[in-house]
């Protein structure tokens, strides 16, 4: 009969790099410049929820987002498409009479409907979350064999940062020397147990839509900015070994110090693109002065900041007590239904590394 459907759910969180990937090799195949570093976030705050469904009814592959039909006709979706569907397998649900071999995997399609519970392209790594639960929802629906790393090198093909996002805990993209991209893959350094004193707050500074897209601003500093090389070649490497040691050791200063060394020197690489990338604003950059200022009146740091390709500010509190006062402090600087425009304080009040 033709009026059966299978449906598989996944969900995924986002994760937020603490050593941040920015510029690529490979346009195409999404291969990046430097290893990144990142920390994956709890799902029950942000995160993507994608049902994907397959029945011999359906005539084309179509897809919905947060409800709303999208185009899939795009190469990073159909990318990750075809790498999924090359690796397809038998699938058999004898209770209903549902049998699809290997080859049948060809001639049929699928729908795909993904939830984001976070603003969209906000700079809060929407696509991270979108493309490894595209790739993992359509591997296990699929019957793919592969693990997490090889779908981490399909992830990546979606968005770069999705391929991070497959595991939880702390996790390097390692850049990888193939022309192929088959060594650019996520692998987990710690996992989500490690370092659970950590609580990651997010302040929404604004949930609107980012103006310069990651992968055109990657491209546009690429292209122009003097100081990107340098960065990729000299900074970057030494600093993924001094980060992957301060996570083993649970060193939260050294830890500090690297995220908003490298958060910074990121918004410094778009400042040196031409035409020039904001993506910080005035509210972004009053949060880093408190958490400065705090820290060093500490002596120990108590909290690390880090800002992905928009303006809200990502804060890792070293444990909940600081996380408290981290939230109090936040409050007195921008009270709510003030002139600033930091509209809500958290996604994610409590421990993400859960
Ligand atoms: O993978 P993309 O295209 O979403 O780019 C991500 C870029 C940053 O979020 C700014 C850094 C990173 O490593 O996630």
């Amino acid at each position: 009969s033709q009026k059966w459907v299978l449906m598989v759910t996944a969900q995924t969180p986002t994760n937020i790099a603490v050593i941040k990937y920015w510029g690529k090799r490979d346009e195409n195949l999404i291969l990046a410049i430097n290893d990144s570093i990142s920390v994956t976030l709890d799902p029950a705050h942000l995160c993507t929820t994608t049902t994907v469904a397959v029945s011999p009814a359906f005539n084309q592959d179509r897809m919905w987002l947060n409800g709303k039909e999208i185009s899939l006709s795009g190469g990073r979706y159909q990318n990750c498409l075809r790498e999924i569907r090359a690796r397809a397998n038998d699938v058999e649900d004898e209770k209903r009479g549902i049998k699809i071999t290997k080859n049948d995997w060809e001639n049929l399609h699928v729908h795909i409907a993904s939830y984001n519970n976070f603003p969209t392209a906000a700079g809060l790594a929407s696509s991270a979350a979108g493309f490894a639960c595209l790739v993992y929802s359509l591997a296990k629906l699929m019957n793919v064999q592969e693990d997490n790393g090889k779908l981490s090198a399909i992830a990546r093909q979606g968005s770069g940062s999705a391929c991070r996002s497959l595991y939880g805990g702390f996790v390097k993209w390692v850049m990888g020397k193939e022309e192929n991209g088959s060594d650019s893959v996520a692998i987990q350094l710690v996992d989500e147990k490690h370092w659970d004193e950590l609580v990651i707050i997010i302040a929404v500074v604004s949930s609107r839509q980012k103006e310069t897209s990651s992968t055109s601003g990657m491209l546009e500093t690429v292209e122009t900015s003097a100081l990107i090389e340098h960065r990729a070649k000299e900074v970057v490497p030494k600093r993924i070994i001094q980060m992957e040691e301060a996570i083993q050791k649970r060193d939260f200063a050294t830890f500090t110090h690297l995220t908003c060394a490298d958060s910074n020197q990121f918004h410094a690489v778009c400042l040196d693109t031409s035409p020039p990338i904001f993506y910080m604003n005035d509210t972004s950059h009053r949060i880093i002065s408190c958490v400065e200022k705090w820290n060093r009146s500490e002596g120990t740091p108590q909290v690390a900041y880090t800002f992905d390709a928009g303006p809200n500010a990502v804060l890792i509190a070293r444990n909940r007590t600081s996380a408290a006062l981290l939230l109090q402090r936040l409050l007195f600087h921008f009270p709510p239904n003030s002139e600033t425009d930091l509209n809500s304080y958290v996604i994610g009040d409590k421990s993400i590394l859960k």
